[in-house]
């Protein structure tokens, strides 16, 4: 059996800023309610005319992780595409990057969709193709155009997300430090209703109302509680399967959706702020990028090294829970 570690890091954010007082343009809502409740001071918006969509940020990020891993385009073998909103129903985004990256070894490409956790949910599937030999340098992209989909209407929402892409590949390793130790994936399908988006999709292709479109359904405060214990109970159990005490944790890369969940997760276990990675202040909720961009960040800022442990943790919409542990 083989073992698999990050050899490239990437990550994408559009130009455009939408601040708390932009939003002022919308609604009614101020900069004091919203850095309170969320931490989040601003978000990135993407673009049209600029060219900016789930693939081609995408394909932004995995250059720059192609380069970092120093791997030509033609070397990976198989795309994983992380994302709550596609370029197009059909075909796939990770077949729109396998083109736009000039990939000409018609490797695989399949879409994941597993909502704010799907990229965690793919770097479990890309490990595990990795392990059993099937591939050598999986991409795993997390890309998301949430204002794609936000009603800029609805303050009590779209105040949370923005748009960015990550991108990491997932390399066989033959060395023996660095690899993944273990993932936890959860879904409670009894709490979907606490967080989702119905329209758009085969049970509703169309908006009904365009007056008043349905968007993202959520019961925030459901969702916050569920987050917080969902993250933690992940966390100890990996912790504990993998005998490893949370002092060994060098850095914890939370799911940025709310600065409150980040911090009361990282208190159970007592991570000192240093080793606690918190971006959401800049970016909002970028789904299922968010921890591919911070994970880029980090790493661009000299907070993590090669043999450091690494703690990933996520929820989203299912309500579904991820969480991975590996040793950089
Ligand atoms: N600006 C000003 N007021 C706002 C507002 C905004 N952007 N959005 C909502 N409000 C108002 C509401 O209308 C409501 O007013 P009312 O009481 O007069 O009806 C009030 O603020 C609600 O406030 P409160 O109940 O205190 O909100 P909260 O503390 O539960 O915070 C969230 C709301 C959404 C920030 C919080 O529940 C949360 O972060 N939940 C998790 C959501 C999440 O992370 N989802 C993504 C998961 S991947």
């Amino acid at each position: 059996m083989y073992t698999s570690k990050i050899t490239g890091t990437g990550h994408f954010v559009p130009e455009k800023i939408y601040t708390n007082n932009d939003l002022k343009q919308f609604f009614d809502t101020s900069d004091e309610w919203i850095v309170e409740r969320t931490g989040i001071k601003e978000r990135r918006i993407s673009d049209a005319e600029k060219n900016e969509f789930p693939s081609t940020m995408a394909a932004h990020a995995s250059k720059m992780a192609l380069k970092k891993a120093n791997l030509e385009a033609n070397d990976i073998d198989f795309i994983l595409f992380s994302s709550t909103m596609s370029d197009y129903n059909f075909p796939n985004s990770a077949t729109l990057l396998q083109d736009l990256l000039g990939i000409t070894n018609h490797c695989g490409c399949l879409d994941v969709n597993s909502a704010c956790t799907g990229w965690i949910y793919a770097m479990t599937m890309a490990n595990s193709l990795i392990e059993n030999g099937t591939y050598k340098n999986i991409l795993v992209v997390g890309s998301e155009t949430t204002s794609s989909y936000n009603n800029w209407l609805d303050r009590s929402k779209c105040v949370l997300f923005g748009d960015g892409a990550g991108a990491v590949i997932l390399s066989r390793s033959d060395n023996e430090t660095s690899k993944i130790h273990k993932s936890i994936l959860s879904s409670d399908s009894t709490k979907k209703d606490d967080l989702i988006k119905k329209t758009g999709m085969a049970r509703k292709p169309f908006f009904v109302d365009k007056e008043n479109p349905e968007m993202v359904e959520m019961n925030g405060q459901a969702v916050f509680k569920a987050a917080v214990k969902t993250m933690a109970h992940q966390c100890a159990s990996i912790l504990e399967e993998t005998n490893t005490a949370k002092e060994e944790v060098d850095l914890f890369i939370p799911h940025q959706a709310n600065l409150r969940i980040i911090e009361a997760v990282a208190r159970r276990f007592e991570f000192p702020n240093e080793k606690v990675m918190i971006n959401v202040q800049k970016y909002a909720n970028t789904s299922s990028a968010t921890i591919p961009i911070a994970l880029n960040e980090a790493l661009e800022a000299g907070r993590l090294k090669r043999a450091d442990k690494l703690l990933l943790t996520t929820f989203g919409s299912g309500l579904t829970s991820a969480t991975l542990l590996l040793t950089y």
